[in-house]
């Protein structure tokens, strides 16, 4: 810990993400988790102004923190970024994703999002800063590409993003899960990967996965193909124990198993690197509900849970994960205000005494 009182770098970011935010600071401090709180701006509105959605006063502040909790942010595509960017700075930025921009400048390099309910009991092990989101992309592609890559095409109606994977950041996220299942009496650990195809990455990922695997025996241990892994993911959910998948595949895949275990705004996904943690819902900033105050912060507050759990405050930790799991076993309607939702959390954090 690098303060006394740990201190929490808030990031509330776009759309609902600051309505999220705020509620689960609130539960927070209703579940008696002791920090100091330090808020800094993140997100679409920094970008319009000055070029970059992720100021460097906010990436200091984040660096300094023992943990962040970040709410969520607007992406658009770089047209649309570039026409809504200041008019003096149009073509001398280009916009990048401050929450990727965090994961891979703090070296987070492993994605946990736990998915429970509706028969859903899994936890995946995300890889973080690798695959298709390393950021190696060009359009138009270089000429030079084709020396390597014999009938690559090339020029400006081609497009190339480069799926990187190293042995060591597998390796990592194969540990992190095996260690994971090891810790917690989990039974299996499987590998969702496209081998079969992306001989080269996929293969990797396969050799480094079983490599970590050889180190618990007791742990049982099986490879699925990503799509056939999404269409069982729907049909039998409770065959899923702890997965372990890359960036993308992790991406795609956990949207699936969040919806099927009881909607996006439920879950919330850690992510952690030797120095650093940051924490935040899986759902986006959802702009078509943002300010009207419906959102759900259910995610938000299992968020919090997960850092308050990782800074050792597990008594905090426990009393949010519980309201949480209580409020989602309830027949509630999903379009409670964000106000009600907020009522229902704190009255199940400190309960009137009968
Ligand atoms: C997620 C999100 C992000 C991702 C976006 C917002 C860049 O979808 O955390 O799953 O693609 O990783
Ligand atoms: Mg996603």
């Amino acid at each position: 810990m690098k303060h006394e009182k740990p201190r929490v770098a808030v990031l509330p970011g776009d759309g609902i993400g600051p309505e999220v935010m705020a509620v689960a600071v609130r539960a927070l401090e209703a579940s008696g988790f002791q920090a100091t709180y330090v808020e800094h701006d993140v997100g679409w509105s920094c970008w319009r102004e000055t070029g970059t959605a992720l100021p460097n006063a906010t990436l200091q502040a984040c660096r300094d923190a023992d943990a962040i909790l970040f709410g969520a942010i607007t992406s658009k595509p770089e047209e649309e970024a570039q026409r809504e960017l200041a008019p003096h700075l149009r073509g001398r930025a280009s916009y990048r994703s401050p929450i990727l921009q965090l994961r891979q400048k703090l070296h987070l390099s492993t994605n946990i999002r736990p998915c429970q309910g509706n028969g859903v009991d899994l936890v995946l092990f995300r890889e973080n800063t690798e695959d298709l989101y390393a950021g190696f992309e060009a359009s138009p592609v270089p000429e030079l590409l084709a020396k390597t890559f014999p009938g690559l095409p090339v020029g400006p109606d081609a497009a190339v993003s480069l799926r990187v994977v190293t042995r060591a950041a597998s390796r990592r996220i194969a540990e992190a899960a095996f260690a994971y299942a090891a810790r917690n009496g989990r039974r299996r650990v499987t590998l969702l990967e496209k081998a079969n195809v992306l001989r080269q990455t996929g293969g990797l990922m396969r050799s480094a996965f079983h490599g970590a695997g050889a180190g618990y025996p007791g742990i049982a241990q099986d490879e699925m193909n990503i799509d056939a892994a999404c269409a069982r993911l729907v049909s039998r959910p409770g065959e899923f124990d702890v997965v372990v998948a890359s960036n993308l595949f992790g991406d795609i895949f956990s949207d699936i198993a969040a919806e099927v275990a009881g909607g996006l705004p439920w879950a919330a996904s850690a992510n952690v690197g030797e120095k650093h943690a940051l924490f935040e819902p899986i759902h986006g900033s959802a702009p078509d509900i943002a300010g009207r105050g419906i959102a759900n912060p259910c995610g938000a507050v299992r968020a919090a849970a997960m850092m308050a759990r990782h800074l050792g405050q597990t008594g905090a930790a426990a009393l949010l994960e519980g309201a949480v799991q209580q409020l989602a076993a309830r027949p509630l309607a999903n379009d409670m205000t964000t106000a009600r939702w907020e009522r229902e959390v704190l009255a199940l954090l400190s309960p009137i005494p009968a």
